[in-house]
């Protein structure tokens, strides 16, 4: 088991937001977490990726506890986390921003490495290396950020919304970017509003509602499931 994460309690000083969340993820599976707005979707990646410290349970990557670490520590062992906000340099080129992401490395031989990996991965950001992270799209954006976020050579990438605030096209390319991940063998979390594309492109989900865990499996029967067609796609 790459994330084993049992009976998390988290939250904001003395706001208590997760309430025992208990999730697995496989190297080289792709899960995703669903929810309604609030539920703390976002939490529990904060928690994993060391922005917050939990306040119970444990998160175990690779065996080996990790609750609490800081995020640099979090990072160099393995998770990257791209966040709602993805917090891009924006007066910074394209190539900048992505070295940011490779800052827990230090050999520069090995930075130009990853470079060349995510040119690879996504060849639209090789195109635009020398532009301005803020005048790029908003699809082009959320690639860069998702590039940053590979630069750490990462065991295991979250990704938080990265739909949100596109427009359909784009969300389509958001989800081929990540698509080119996943057959490149990466292990990712995602969360995304956007339910039904989501549980069709993922292995396994879980629904997370009110900071519990409700429902989980694979992807293909929480599709199906009454409670989640009538909470999630309105039927
Ligand atoms: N920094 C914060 N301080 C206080 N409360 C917060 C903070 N961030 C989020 N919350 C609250 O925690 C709850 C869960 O938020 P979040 O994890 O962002 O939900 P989701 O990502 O599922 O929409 C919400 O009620 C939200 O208002
Ligand atoms: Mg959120």
């Amino acid at each position: 088991m790459l994330l084993e994460i049992k009976n998390l309690d988290a939250g904001y000083g003395y706001l208590q937001i997760l309430r025992g969340v208990s999730l697995k993820i496989d190297k080289g599976e792709y899960v995703c977490i669903v929810g309604p707005n609030g539920a703390g979707k976002s939490t529990t990646m904060k928690s994993i990726a060391g922005l917050i410290s939990p306040t119970a349970g444990s998160i175990l990557f690779n065996g080996e506890e990790i609750a609490g670490l800081a995020t640099n520590l979090i990072t160099k062992k393995g998770i990257s986390f791209v966040s709602e906000e993805m917090n891009l340099f924006v007066n910074m080129t394209v190539r900048e921003n992505l070295f940011m992401g490779a800052y827990i490395i230090d050999d520069k031989k090995i930075q130009n490495e990853r470079l060349d990996f995510v040119f690879d991965l996504f060849p639209r950001l090789a195109e635009r290396k020398g532009q301005l992270a803020g005048t790029m799209s908003g699809g082009e954006r959320k690639m860069l950020a998702i590039g940053r976020g590979m630069m750490s050579d990462p065991k295991l990438l979250m990704v938080d919304e990265p739909s949100f605030g596109l427009a359909p096209q784009l969300t389509e390319n958001v989800f081929e970017s990540l698509d080119i991940l996943v057959k490149a063998g990466v292990t990712i979390l995602l969360v995304e509003q956007n339910v039904t594309k989501t549980l069709s492109v993922t292995d396994r989900g879980y629904i997370l509602e009110n900071g519990k865990i409700g429902l989980e499996g694979k992807s293909k029967d929480l599709a199906c499931d009454p409670h989640v067609k009538k909470v999630f796609l309105g039927v």
